[in-house]
């Protein structure tokens, strides 16, 4: 059975930003799972998934780009509303795309309202200190903000690749922009790619819930790109990732046997066919 505590974010109301942060001062785990469709979203819904984030991995698991850096907020768009008509009490994040909030308050604006409007209850932007006076602007206009700190793929190109960061002289740097987009107001921080102990520091030095992604055991909340964690993308994965089932398998395999039967006329048989007069018993 369920305890009391993991029952708290499992309520069929609504989660919000505030629940979110009060289950850090009761010590609560959850996890926050990437989504792109209505279905999916439905899926997690139902499984008692509190946050849903639509992510701009939607660059590689959707749209088949390299990576993140080449999406659009117009090909955002259209997840953001389908995730928000499949999910009835998850929080959706939308992720704000490359280009629509690095060069001021007013592109932040812009699209951080658009996705609200589009069924999102917040947004999650890169960056540290700097976009502080983007996360004050959308704080004060109405949007929550989550932030993503530590490997930020927005920034592949300034890292020169996908490498662990906060390691050394920047874990520092690291915990003050923490603090600084605390104080913006943000309500959650993403730390991706960091060392566990990093983790650990940022985690016990703030009131916000910190979110891990190959940031070890002791941040608040844990996520994963969904095609991550149902093993559809293919191998090799990054280190951090867990997955719980072999979809890409179970799929393939799927797609071949259907293939099969209709080239050996097996499929459909005439159970699965139509006749001519309407069987009163069946609808379809
Ligand atoms: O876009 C995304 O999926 C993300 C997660 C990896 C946190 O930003």
């Amino acid at each position: 059975m369920m305890s009391d505590q993991r029952a708290s974010l499992k309520t069929a109301r609504r989660v919000t930003t505030r629940a979110l942060m009060q289950s850090k001062q009761r010590g609560e785990r959850w996890v926050m799972l990437t989504s792109y469709d209505a279905l999916t979203a439905e899926l997690c819904d139902s499984a008692g998934v509190p946050a849903l984030l639509v992510g701009d991995s939607a660059g590689n698991t959707v749209f088949g780009y390299d990576n993140t850096i080449p999406v659009t907020f117009e090909e955002m768009l259209p997840l953001v509303r389908s995730v928000a008509r499949g999910a009835r009490r998850s929080l959706i994040v939308a992720d704000m795309p490359f280009g629509s909030y690095q060069s001021g308050v007013r592109d932040a604006l812009k699209c951080g309202m658009q996705f609200i409007k589009a069924g999102a209850h917040s947004v999650k932007m890169e960056g540290g200190r700097r976009i502080a006076p983007q996360v004050r602007a959308l704080v004060d206009a109405g949007v929550p903000v989550m932030a993503h700190l530590g490997f930020t793929p927005q920034s592949l190109n300034v890292f020169g690749g996908y490498r662990v960061q906060g390691r050394g002289g920047e874990a520092d740097a690291l915990l003050e922009d923490v603090g600084e987009l605390e104080r913006a107001g943000v309500f959650a921080v993403v730390l991706e790619m960091i060392p566990a102990p990093l983790a650990k520091r940022i985690t016990s030095s703030t009131r916000i819930p910190t979110i891990g992604i190959g940031a070890g055991p002791d941040c608040d909340a844990q996520v994963l790109v969904w095609h991550d964690l149902v093993g559809l993308t293919k191998e090799p994965r990054p280190r951090f990732v867990r997955t719980y089932a072999s979809l890409r398998a179970v799929v393939t395999e799927s797609v071949l046997k259907f293939q099969d039967d209709v080239e050996t006329r097996k499929y459909p048989s005439d159970a699965e066919s139509y006749e001519e007069e309407a069987e009163p018993q069946r609808a379809r």
